[in-house]
Order: structure tokens, then sequence, then C-alpha cells
């Protein structure tokens, strides 16, 4: 099956053509193309993502992008069905997605299908290599979510049969490490800005508390890190605040964020008898995290999935994966904006 997909949700416009093989326990797929049109440059100065604004863009990028996508008006005849997000993301955002993919559904008279951007960071695990698998089995698998707007924790019995065991309870790890960043004064988004100064400093020089780490549930919370980064920037003597005392800051909130992934997602591993563990989301490209989460992972014998860094942010791609396993499964999401879907 050809998929052509669309995202749409949040300030990255993408449009990919996939081919899906196989069944629901063992799919395939082949990337025939990948566009991604990144709307970073317009939000910085705004220091965040403003939704109307992301709209337009996406009104702009979206001709453009499918005609990148597509070699010729061929590819697109040939595809079987158009996939576009339906949700969670931003309100206008999905709309513009939907209804340019029903437009183009209309005009070449191909089936629209669609598909859950949580799905697809989730499933994002089948573009990961999996070649370097330490056993054949994958699951049961505990699979970590980090990105702008979840932090989620799932319990994966089967490729189908999928649990949530937590979540934040506040704000998401990703926009923690942009509202640190937005303290500091680095541009957004402040997740990359944050790993790069903290490669820079000492992560042992503040201990910012580690939140709900020893509580037995498999929630989060990161707002309350959050403003103790807040207090202590605060605090500091202006004169004390060098390059050296910003790195040192970095470093010291992104250990704290770390960790309580890392313990959270470990213990499950655990108590789940995980085969895997995978990562994925924008926050999967911090390679701190990366880092600790393999090390456990190779303590429990566990497989470690983390996909290529370009299929950790939004994309596509992604997109496609999450439709197939649906269309698979016969299980459609309704052709309209779904802001607050969730698994
Ligand atoms: O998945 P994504 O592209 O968009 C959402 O669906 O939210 O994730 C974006 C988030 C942003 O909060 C960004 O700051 C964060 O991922 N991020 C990082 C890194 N790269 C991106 N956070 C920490 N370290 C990174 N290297
Ligand atoms: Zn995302």
């Amino acid at each position: 099956m050809r998929i052509l997909a669309i995202e749409t949700s949040c300030d990255e416009t993408a449009i990919a053509l996939v081919e899906a093989t196989g069944g629901v326990k063992n799919p395939k797929f082949k990337i025939i193309s990948e566009v991604v049109a990144s709307q970073i440059k317009t939000h910085r100065p705004w220091g965040g993502v403003v939704p109307m604004l992301a709209k337009r863009e996406h009104e702009k990028n979206l001709p453009v992008v499918l005609k990148k996508s597509l070699k010729n008006e061929k590819a697109l005849s040939k595809s079987d069905v158009i996939a576009v997000t339906v949700g969670p993301g931003l309100d206008p955002c999905l709309w513009t997605g939907i209804e340019f993919a029903k437009n183009l559904s209309k005009k070449t008279k191909k089936p629209l299908i669609g598909a859950s951007h949580l799905e697809g960071h989730l499933y994002s695990f089948l573009l990961a290599n999996r070649k370097k698998s330490k056993s054949k089995k994958i699951f049961p698998a505990i699979a970590l979510m980090v990105s702008g707007g979840h932090t989620i924790l799932l319990y994966i019995e089967s490729m189908t049969k999928i649990k949530k065991i937590g979540e934040t309870r506040d704000d998401a790890v990703g926009e923690a490490f942009d509202k640190v960043a937005k303290m500091m004064k680095l541009p957004y988004p402040g997740g990359p800005e944050i790993e790069k100064l903290a490669s820079k400093g000492n992560s042992e020089t503040v201990n910012f508390p580690r939140p709900m780490i020893y509580h037995k549930n498999y929630d989060f919370s990161f707002s309350g890190l959050k403003t103790s980064v807040l207090y202590y920037l605060r605090d500091l003597n202006k004169k004390a605040f060098s390059p050296k005392t910003k790195a040192d800051v970095a470093a010291s909130f992104q250990r704290a964020a770390v960790d309580v992934l890392v313990a959270k997602t470990t213990r499950a591993a655990k108590e789940f008898k995980a085969k895997s563990i995978m990562l994925s989301g924008g926050v999967a490209a911090n390679q701190a995290l990366r880092k600790a989460l393999a090390a456990e992972s190779r303590k429990l014998k566990a497989n470690f999935f983390v996909p290529d860094f370009k299929y950790n942010t939004d994309n596509a791609v992604m997109i496609a994966v999450a439709a197939y396993m649906r269309k698979l499964q016969k299980k459609k999401l309704q052709l309209k904006s779904q802001p607050n879907l969730n698994f």
C-alpha cells in the first residue's frame, strides 16, 4: 500500500510517500520520499509556536512541500491512500492539514484516512535500526514518549495492545526544557540549546529536585523542577551569572530531568519484565537521555530502540506508519481536528 501522509499538527509542514507491506505483526516500510518544512525561524522571535502564524505557514507551505515530495504527477496517482494527522496538536494547524488532505482526496479520488500524531511517535520504533537487537523478542516493551506536548509511559504487550501506564501531571518535559531555556535567554526551541550548553557544564553543581522519582506510580511532574530553576536564577547574584554558571545550571537541570525519566522507565521495564525499551518524540534527540536509557537497557538485557534523529522530531513518515497500523486493524479515526486526542 502506497501512502501519501500529511503532518501539520504543530510547526512542521511535512509530507511523505511511503510504501507499506506486511501484516500487523511484521509491518515493513519503504520510504519513497519525505519532505519537512520547518517553521522555527518564523516562531523564534516570539519564543514559542504562535498557532495562527503556524496555520498561515502551513497554508503557504503545503502546496510547495507536496510538489517537492512528488517527483511528478504520476507519483500521486500511484498512491493508494492519503493519510493526515487528526490530533493531538494545535487546532488551526490540524484543520489546515485536514482540509488540504480532503481536497486532495476529492481531486484524486483516493481514500483519506486519519492518523494519530502520538501513534506516529510510538510506532517510529519500526523505523529504528532493529538489526542490532539483543533478542528477537520485542514484546512486552516499555515506551517512553517525550516531546514538547507530551511525556507518556506506555506498556506495549504486542504491536496492537498498548496501554498508557503514566504521564505528566503538568508540563511536558520538552516544555520544561523550552521554558528553562527562555529563562536563560536562549532561543526557541530550547531543548537543543540547553543540551549544547549542558555539555560544557557540571551537572553536579546544583541539586535540583527530581519530582515524583520515588512515587510508586509512573506519572511525572516537571513544573516544580522548572520553578526551582527559576528561583535559583532569581536568587543568583547578577555578577555570578557567568557563562560557566549558565552551563552548570543547564547541566544540572538536564541531569535532574533525565534522572526522573530514566528511573521511572527502568522501574516500569523491570516490573513489566520488558524485552525492549523504546524512546521517541522530540526530546529523544537528547544524547544524555539516549545514553542513560541505553545503558539501563543493557543492564536489563533488553533491546533499546530509538529512531534516527529526523524521525524523532515531527515528520510525515511516522504518520504514514501510524495510518497503516490503524488501517490494518480497521480502527478508523474521525476526519476532524482532535486537539486532545490521546491513547
Ligand atoms: O516531537 P516534537 O518535535 O514536537 C512535539 O510534538 O512537541 O518535540 C519538540 C520538543 C521541544 O520541546 C524541543 O525543545 C525538544 O523536543 N527537544 C529537545 C532536544 N531536541 C528537541 N529537548 C532536549 N534535548 C534535545 N536535544
Ligand atoms: Zn511530535
